[in-house]
């Protein structure tokens, strides 16, 4: 994932993804690009021009650079010189979001690659916003692993995702199906979904959260019931579905939250973190307090994980002999399944 596509609405933008520093814009006919940020003449950020029709124009000396990266015109030159190009990346813009493919550009068409997990992000009865943090001082691998991890909510968000429930992620068997205090799982070649169900619980504000503002309501204090879905795809999308009603009620009765996130590795220790919260209920008035709750709960992971990447340093967590829990193999699973990917594409 590069972008956002609010912010490359009229403005050019500079990110680093995968150790490459890449301008990402869209032409006045409205198509995204992506290019080098480092013009070839004197190595002036493009990201500082300006697009000019369906070009992109160095904001220095005013070369022109098109789509594919390739210099188009030098303003008071017959030609351009052959040599002045510059890398341009595949992108697409597809469910809500600007992707790149920073790889083998022949190897860019297979557009599977951009994960399933996120399709509410395209179906409007889900209404909501977008969000990211740029470039945490963590690595990608420490983010997926904390999106993959339940138990931590009771003790980084005690006050939103936080439930002495949440520990029945420690409680996993496969399958797909619903069990009340328990965890099921299915683990694909390069997906993994697990599902939890706790009926009657007390617990987990902002699921309260859910239930009073689905009735109008400021507060619901009563037992509900709630279901997550959690949804994992190769290798760092997760989106989550959460479905919450008054304790009693069928599942089709609940109200519905969905959270997006893909992590973008910007370098090795770097990353860009997206996500996109939705839900399936309440009034328009309703979006910026949830939107405002939902970053909040994010934003208590950043210090943590950027804590724990320094305790980490540079050799991977996983090759230092850390201590394993009850359900941690399932963050281990997705581990494995990047491992094997990454092999593949290095072969
Ligand atoms: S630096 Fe870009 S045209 Fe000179
Ligand atoms: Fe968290």
């Amino acid at each position: 994932m590069a972008a956002e596509p609010g912010e490359i609405a009229d403005k050019l933008l500079s990110r680093q993804i995968l150790n490459e520093q890449v301008v990402i814009g869209r032409t006045e006919s409205g198509i995204p690009f992506a290019l080098e940020d480092r013009c070839p003449h004197r190595f002036a950020p493009l990201s500082i021009g300006r697009v000019v029709g369906e070009n992109l124009q160095c904001g220095y000396h005013g070369a022109e650079f098109d789509q594919t990266g390739k210099c188009v015109n030098v303003p008071g030159q017959s030609t351009a010189p052959a040599n002045a190009c510059v890398r341009s990346f595949p992108v697409v813009e597809k469910q809500g979001y600007i992707w790149i493919w920073m790889g083998n550009p022949e190897l860019a068409h297979d557009l599977s690659s951009i994960p399933a997990c996120f399709y509410r992000s395209d179906d409007p009865a889900w209404d909501g916003g977008y969000g990211h943090f740029e470039s945490l001082n963590v690595n990608f691998n420490l983010i997926n692993d904390n999106l993959f991890d339940i138990t931590h909510a009771e003790y980084v968000h005690p006050e939103s995702f936080g439930a002495e429930e949440m520990r029945i992620y420690r409680n996993s068997e496969p399958g797909d199906a619903y069990v009340d205090q328990k965890t099921t799982y299915t683990v694909d070649e390069r997906e993994i979904v697990f599902r939890m169900q706790s009926l009657n619980m007390t617990g987990g504000p902002f699921y309260r959260w859910m239930v009073a503002t689905s009735m109008g309501k400021d507060e619901y204090v009563d037992p509900i019931d709630l279901d997550m879905e959690v949804s994992w795809a190769a290798p760092t999308f997760t989106a989550f579905l959460l479905n919450a009603r008054p304790a009693g009620q069928p599942r089709e009765q609940g109200v519905q939250v969905s959270n997006m996130h893909a992590i973008t590795p910007a370098t090795e220790y770097t990353s860009h973190y997206f996500y996109r919260s939705v839900k399936d209920y309440g009034p328009p008035e309703l979006i910026e307090p949830f939107m405002q709750g939902v970053k909040a709960i994010f934003e208590q992971d950043k210090p943590l994980l950027e804590a724990q990447q320094l305790r980490v340093g540079e050799i991977d967590l996983f090759n230092q002999k850390p201590v394993s829990f009850a359900g941690d193999m399932l963050q281990q699973q997705a581990r494995r399944i990047n491992s094997r990917l990454l092999e593949a594409e290095s072969a």
